[in-house]
């Protein structure tokens, strides 16, 4: 299981209204939570920035910031959980003005190739904070490949890289958007992310993600695109990563506090669901809490 967690300036946290049970950590804040999910046996997180609104601009400057918020937080998790794999989020939605994952021309179109180059800033500098592995989100064709040149290049080898292969344009990401306050100005994502309807398009995203060297492969949403992770599994032998997304967090947390569902059943054979169908890694915001069920004994 990997963690996703929020983070964002100060030394307050705060807790998300649209996701119950999630907060925006302080880094401080953030370190403890971390620490308590590893202890407990997660032994990955992953990290999603609330940039301010004053340090979002059309190119997205702060994504590459050495002493932004998220350089930062790496840096603390490193120092304190040196054995928690720290994973990070590349992608500009959170620090572009425009909220698209990638640059926007005048007339309204998603730059892919000027992006690439912004993008490779990014992984750079995650990875000179101390990141173990960059995960790409936006969906720029042609990215991993330029992310894995200028990792090696300058000396990050052993940076891995955990490429969204097959991210729907989904309904389910939602709650997420509202954590971080990164929904799109205008437009949509349809053009760069998958349309849900097209199952051989992931195939395609898969050779060419492999091909481009990433290490880990992901299918996101998870619940609703079981057929893609299983049709993924059948098409490549790298591991398989799929992302429970916070509409599916949300749907399962909201119906179990009306006392609809029985929560911890509901969050196990979810899941389980997931891992049948070939997943060898879930990220999910449940992962803390699985663990500690599993601690106590109660996932039998
Ligand atoms: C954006 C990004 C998104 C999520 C992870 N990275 C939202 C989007 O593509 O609009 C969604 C995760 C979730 O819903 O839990 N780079």
């Amino acid at each position: 299981m990997i963690y996703p967690l929020f983070l964002q300036e100060g030394e307050q946290s705060e807790a998300i209204g649209s996701m119950p049970g999630c907060s925006r950590w302080s880094i401080t804040e953030l370190v403890r939570e971390a620490g308590e999910a590893h202890a407990l046996g997660v032994p990955a997180v992953v990290l999603f920035p609330r940039i301010a609104d004053d340090l979002k601009t059309p190119s997205a400057e702060e994504c590459s910031n050495p002493d932004g918020l998220i350089p930062r937080a790496i840096q603390a998790l490193k120092e304190t959980h040196p054995s928690l794999t720290v994973i990070t989020d590349v992608a500009l939605d959170p620090y572009n003005s425009d909220g698209h994952d990638g640059l926007v021309s005048v007339d309204g179109r998603i730059l892919n190739d000027e992006t690439i180059d912004v993008l490779c800033e990014q992984a750079l500098c995650h990875a000179r904070a101390g990141a173990d592995i960059v995960s790409p989100s936006d969906m720029m064709d042609g990215r991993v490949a330029a992310i894995r040149d200028v990792l090696d290049a300058e000396g990050f080898e052993d940076v891995s890289i955990m490429s969204y292969t097959a991210k729907y344009a989904s309904a389910f990401y939602g709650p997420f958007r509202g954590a971080l306050d990164s929904a799109p100005k205008s437009g949509d994502k349809k053009t760069y992310q998958m349309d849900p309807a097209n199952a051989r398009e992931a195939l395609r995203e898969a050779k060419l993600d492999e091909d481009e060297g990433a290490d880990i492969m992901m299918v996101k949403p998870a619940g609703p695109y079981l057929d893609v992770i299983l049709r993924l599994r059948n098409a490549t032998i790298l591991p398989i990563a799929a992302y429970q997304v916070s509409g599916e967090y949300l749907m399962i947390k909201s119906a179990c506090a009306g006392g609809w569902l029985d929560e911890k059943r509901v969050v196990l054979e979810s899941l389980l669901g997931i891992r049948r169908a070939g997943a060898d890694m879930i990220l999910t915001y449940f992962a803390k809490q699985v663990a500690q069920w599993h601690r106590d004994g109660a996932t039998k």
